[in-house]
């Protein structure tokens, strides 16, 4: 059985956790800053912070942005339900934005249609995720986010390796936040690059980087400069204000550091692997593949198609079920989040039309750094057959 997505470990990955077992610092020791600044190197970001995982990253983002009770943040109504419970972490509302449904990604028509509907709302952020691991047009978001006094978050979730075009031509790595404000990633398994369990948030503002800092442990602030009361000694550390314990451990940020040695290997060979779907399924009649766009150098997370269920004369369920009596693991990504019941319940039910038409058609494929040719071959030849 082939899973849609799963870690690529070799030995030099292994090594490296257990040299952290074999030594001090298990937690909160030098790997995490080494993590951190092979992180900036590749992403370009002045500051990275690491953390527990990307729905944490996210949660701290949105924490050094003062969201709270009484604002609403954007997020796009296809995406993973973390992008929007961080949001609810804080206690702020989410407006759902509709999609392009050939790529998931939102638009600026979307953008500005979702205000539109919520004239009362103090709108403060919007949540752009790249989904899949394309992105979409960075700079008209980000125009768009200048004129309603918006921040951006970018969830990089499904993005380490991504690279923005600008309309120059220039290249700009996720996590640069030239068009942005905060970019957080995952490294769950699945992910491109698999730390276990782990997370990210990169920015330029060292304000922002020094609160989601203090805000990963507890809030506490040891240093000197910045104590409010007198210290007490050497021992002394001090809690401003409300944090959490997000942080991860030296035996993930060496697994990542280790991860991301490989990272440019692994964004070409997952190309390689779409571009040989994109090849095969192409001129199928029912099956679409995903549009590609011109302001996007993707390290794909994901490989999905869209097939015409009704043109093919099987339900969805039918047909995952058929690939995997052939051994062909699929995922759906994702169910459009409002039709949850917790956001049902919350803010009623609705529909947006390129969310459900993307939501109606898509399916997950495997991709992951260790498919076989042959596996690669199954795929196809098993997609054929629905032409
Ligand atoms: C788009 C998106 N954002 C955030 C997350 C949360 O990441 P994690 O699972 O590391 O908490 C995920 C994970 O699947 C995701 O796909």
């Amino acid at each position: 059985m082939i899973s849609y997505g799963r870690q690529n470990i070799d030995q030099q990955d292994i090594d490296a956790v257990v040299d952290i077992l074999q030594g001090d610092f298990l937690t909160c020791g030098p790997h995490v800053a080494k993590f951190e600044n092979k992180l900036k190197n590749l992403t370009n970001a002045s500051y990275a912070s690491a953390c527990s995982n990307g729905t944490t990253a996210l949660h701290l983002a949105l924490c050094a942005l003062n969201v709270g009770p009484g604002d609403t943040i954007l997020v796009p109504a296809i995406t993973f339900l973390a992008s929007a419970n961080a949001v609810r972490f804080t206690g702020a509302d989410v407006v759902f934005v509709d999609v392009d449904p050939d790529t998931a990604l939102i638009t600026v028509q979307a953008l500005e249609d979702a205000i539109k509907k919520k004239p009362n709302a103090n709108f403060k952020a919007l949540i752009n995720v790249h989904f899949a691991g394309q992105c979409a047009d960075l700079q008209a978001i980000y125009a768009f986010a200048q004129k309603y006094g918006l921040k951006i978050i970018e969830d990089g979730a499904h993005a380490i390796g991504t690279s923005y075009v600008d309309s120059k031509g220039k290249s700009h790595p996720i996590g640069s936040n030239t068009y942005s404000d905060l970019t957080t990633f995952s490294f769950h398994p699945v992910k491109t690059i698999a730390m276990g369990e782990g997370g990210a948030v990169t920015t330029e503002d060292p304000a922002l980087y020094q609160r989601i800092s203090d805000l990963r442990t507890h809030g506490m602030i040891r240093d000197q400069d910045r104590l409010k009361n007198e210290s007490h000694g050497p021992w002394y550390y001090e809690m401003q204000e409300l944090g959490f314990n997000y942080r991860v451990s030296d035996i993930n940020c060496a697994l990542g550091a280790s991860q991301l040695e490989k990272l440019d290997y692994f964004k070409q060979d997952r190309l390689k692997t779409v571009d040989y779907y994109d090849g095969e399924l192409s001129g199928l009649r029912n099956v679409k593949t995903m549009k590609r766009l011109g302001c996007a150098e993707p390290a794909w997370h994901l490989y999905v198609a869209f097939l015409d269920f009704d043109a093919i004369g099987k339900s969805r369920q039918q047909i995952v079920q058929e690939l995997h009596n052939k051994g062909i693991g699929t995922q759906i990504h994702y169910m459009p989040l409002y039709q949850h019941p917790y956001y049902e319940d919350l803010y009623g039910k609705m529909t947006l039309p390129g969310a459900e038409a993307y939501y109606k058609a898509c399916i997950s494929l495997p991709l992951f750094v260790g498919l076989t040719e042959q596996d690669k071959k199954n795929v196809v030849t098993a997609l054929k057959l629905y032409q």
